[in-house]
């Protein structure tokens, strides 16, 4: 109804705060990180600075709250959250929706495997005495069953969380960025998000070094700093050796998925 589209853009030239026009919904450990801090060299894009969690963790809060969670705007600028566990969340597609149903979706996504081993790396590097990824990633201590209840293989069964979306929006609002061109070329992949939300090309490859220490591109400047930026510590973490056994097996379990992942979307992202 219409309060609801008060708070969502007022008018005035003052500054203040507005729900986003565009959400990154995931994938966790897909690159999204990387995605917020490139795109938001643009400036007419403002973000949030931490994952808000509000469709997810704080809906009972209320758009209120939401809205104050969000940084400051002007006319004509974009307003941007990023809550990487939104696109998993069953009830989170519903929820946009009903805040906006124009909402765009950004989207990163990178082979499922390599996501499954890098969210394992991140959970191992919060506990000690962790299982090996070959003992969580299948029942029995064999590879022929694939546990598909654990989070890290679970999340990248990407096309059976998508359907959910499709349900709400159509396919032209959503975008998909390969978290592997994402490091191969970013600049590629942030033209293509600036086209989608409709800006000017202005961060393109000049903003992007490739640091051979880190080994991974870099910011000349962020948008906190004009001095060279990369992304911290646990952004480009060294992943354990994981039997290529158990790699072969996790690569024939997601085929299907991976395939059907390629025919919603229409893209292909040639994941092994
Ligand atoms: P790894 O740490 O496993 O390599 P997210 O931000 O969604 O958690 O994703 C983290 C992943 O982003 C990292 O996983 C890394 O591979 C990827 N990434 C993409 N571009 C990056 C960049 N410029 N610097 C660091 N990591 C980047």
């Amino acid at each position: 109804g219409a309060p609801k589209y008060q708070l969502l853009r007022p008018q005035g030239l003052r500054p203040s705060r507005h729900l986003p026009d565009t959400l990154i919904i995931g994938v966790k450990k897909s690159g999204t990180r990387a995605l917020l801090e490139f795109i938001r060299l643009h400036p007419d894009v403002r973000a949030a600075g931490s994952e808000v969690h509000f469709f997810d963790r704080h809906y009972q809060r209320g758009l209120r709250w939401y809205r104050h969670h969000m940084p400051y705007t002007i006319e004509g600028q974009i307003t941007m959250e990023k809550t990487p566990s939104y696109f998993v969340t069953k009830e989170v597609p519903q929820r946009v929706y009903h805040m906006n149903p124009a909402t765009k979706l950004l989207i990163v996504v990178r082979d499922p495997v390599t996501r499954a081993i890098s969210d394992y790396t991140q959970a191992a590097s919060k506990k000690a005495d962790m299982k090996r990824f070959e003992q969580l990633a299948f029942v029995n201590g064999s590879y022929s069953v694939v546990d598909t209840n654990w989070g890290p293989v679970k999340i990248g069964v990407y096309a059976r969380f998508l359907e959910r979306w499709l349900l709400y929006f159509p396919l032209s609002q959503l975008l998909f960025i390969s978290g592997e061109r994402l490091i191969m070329d970013p600049a590629y992949e942030i033209g293509r998000v600036q086209d989608f939300l409709g800006l000017k090309r202005v961060v393109t490859e000049k903003h992007f070094y490739f640091n051979a220490t880190k080994g991974f591109p870099c910011l000349f400047k962020s948008e906190a700093r004009s001095t060279p930026h990369c992304l911290g510590k646990t952004k480009g973490r060294n992943h354990p050796h994981i039997d290529p056994g158990a790699i072969e097996r996790l690569r024939e379990f997601y085929r299907p998925f991976n395939n059907k992942f390629y025919q919603l979307t229409g893209i292909n992202f040639s994941w092994p």
